[in-house]
């Protein structure tokens, strides 16, 4: 994990081996521009400014320009990266990303040094925040046998004047507490499957949450059987690598509201005996990108210490077509004695989120939110950089894209129409496992919400798009896993919290 710090622009002995300047593009002509509040000197953003125009004269918004020895600033290498605005529209996600950017294309530099205009608490978190998802790199499974690709950045200093305030470093540290998290999401999707069954997810959400106020339970295949957890055990059928159900419970002494998670986590998507083609299983290993996200966000509000009742479940099942696998045709009774018939295995991750919903409500949360990489028509409607949001409440809907939008994720709010739910109806059982293939994503949240007690307040985040990368580094987001959905969960509770204490 990339350690994150703060400092003075001129503080002696930091041996940075390079750093990190965010610049603003022009007002008028879009030209790379150094604020004042940086807080470097007149002279030093002059002689940047002008190593910038010598090395890239054309640079304009979203150019990363690597400047080898500008004089003035103390280290070898000066990565500038110009923000898509000027110095009155500047958010923190410009900062978070234009730090993610810089600290992205670095290869083979220890210690890295962020510049970025602003020096609020909310602007130097930022910095701090997209510094250390940019630097981050799964090496895991890389061999000896060919050479190393580069290493990313080991330590972020954040170069600020606002260096010794006290607001600003107890949001870098919660700043940092959460991009840890989002890192711990990306190594668990990008694990490969064969190093991921629901076992060793399980054992992963145990190691995320030790030494914290969070209880742990483990459901294994004996105990779902015990239990009647049919829409899970159904899904985990066909494979030799049994489902477990995990449960998380964060219990804080002061909590003003409980909020359920509940996480899709197939380790690996086949589509069982409706299979998939060969090209859509390439990436099936972060089909349990839900579970990553709701396992990581609990070990990041308990660390953080929100003063909010979390109970998360994440719903883990390996999706295989073998002589023991589903068929479609198949009834099974879900958790709480609801039937679906099977008509599609590929349509499995409603099944298992079905079981943990009608669980999670149990605990008599206040509030469930359910994530997944749900559907493949998410990325039909809105590509993949943009999850979506279904509710049964539309306040709650709205409040999740509002708690996204200030973490910089992106959600945008869906519809649930009554018109499609009939396409749902099965001729022997409760409910169809699908229905309406035009607005296939509607179906799957409409299929969820007959798993929600009527008066639960629930939202569902589809995420199929993005939580994996497939396209090149953009910003602080790598290729692969993205860690997309942490953000959001821990702020929704974050605002949740805060809204039950006014
Ligand atoms: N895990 C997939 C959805 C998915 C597709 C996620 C592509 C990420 C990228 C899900 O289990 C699935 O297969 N859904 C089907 C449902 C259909 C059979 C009703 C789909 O979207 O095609
Ligand atoms: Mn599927
Ligand atoms: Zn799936």
């Amino acid at each position: 994990m990339t350690s994150v710090r703060l400092a003075a622009l001129d503080a002696p002995g930091l041996a940075l081996d390079a750093v990190v300047v965010g610049l603003t593009a022009g007002k008028r002509d879009g030209k790379p521009e150094l604020p004042a509040s940086s807080g470097l000197g007149v002279g030093e953003r002059k002689r940047l400014l002008d190593a910038v125009g010598k090395v890239a004269p054309k640079a304009r918004a979203g150019d990363v320009i690597k400047i080898p020895g500008v004089p003035g600033i103390d280290a070898s290498l000066v990565i500038a990266v110009v923000m898509g605005a000027d110095v009155d529209e500047l958010t923190p996600e410009h900062l978070r990303r234009a730090a993610g950017a810089g600290t992205m294309s670095i290869s083979d530099l220890d210690r890295v040094g962020v510049i970025m205009p602003g020096s609020t608490p909310a602007d130097v978190a930022a910095a701090a925040q997209g510094a250390a998802l940019g630097a981050y790199r799964f090496e895991s499974f890389r061999g000896t046998g060919t050479p190393r690709p580069s290493r990313g950045p080991k330590t972020i200093t954040v170069l600020t004047e606002s260096h010794r305030d006290r607001h600003v470093r107890e949001a870098v540290r919660q700043a940092e507490i959460v991009s840890d998290e989002v890192c711990r999401a990306r190594d668990l999707v990008n694990t490969p499957p064969s190093a991921l069954h629901p076992k060793e997810l399980a054992a992963a959400a145990i190691e995320a949450v030790a030494g914290l106020d969070v209880t742990t339970q483990i459901l294994d295949e004996r105990a779902l059987k015990r239990g009647k957890f049919g829409g899970i055990l159904a899904v985990g059928q066909g494979s030799v690598n049994t489902p477990r159900l995990i449960r998380l419970a964060y219990r804080p002494a002061r909590s003003k509201v409980h909020v359920a998670l509940v996480g899709k986590g197939i380790t690996f998507d086949s589509g069982g005996l409706s299979l998939k083609p060969p090209g859509a299983m390439e990436t099936m290993k972060m089909d349990m990108g839900g579970a990553a996200a709701v396992i990581a966000a609990t070990a990041a509000i308990a660390k953080l210490g929100l003063p909010a009742s979390v109970t998360t479940y994440a719903a883990c099942a390996e999706n295989m077509p073998s002589g023991t696998a589903q068929r479609p045709g198949d009834v099974l009774t879900t958790y709480g004695g609801r039937t679906v018939e099977v008509l599609n295995t590929d349509a499995e991750g409603r099944l298992v989120l079905a079981d943990a919903l009608v669980r999670a409500g149990e605990d008599a949360p206040d509030i469930i939110i359910d994530v997944a990489t749900l559907t493949g028509a998410q990325i039909v409607a809105l590509g993949t950089r943009i999850s979506a949001v279904m509710s049964n409440d539309d306040d709650l809907r709205d409040d999740v894209v509002r708690s996204a939008t200030m973490v910089g994720e992106q959600f945008w709010p869906m519809p649930l129409p009554v018109e499609l739910r009939p396409s749902l109806d099965s001729s022997i059982a409760d409910i169809a496992n699908i229905g309406d293939r035009m607005g296939g994503m509607l179906t799957a949240g409409l299929f969820l919400q007959d798993f929600i007690a009527e008066g639960t307040p629930w939202a569902h985040l589809d995420i199929a798009g993005p939580a994996y990368n497939e396209s090149d580094p953009h910003d602080y987001t790598p290729k692969g896993a993205t860690g997309v959905a942490v953000r959001t969960l821990v702020q929704v509770v974050r605002d949740l919290a805060d809204s039950h204490t006014a």
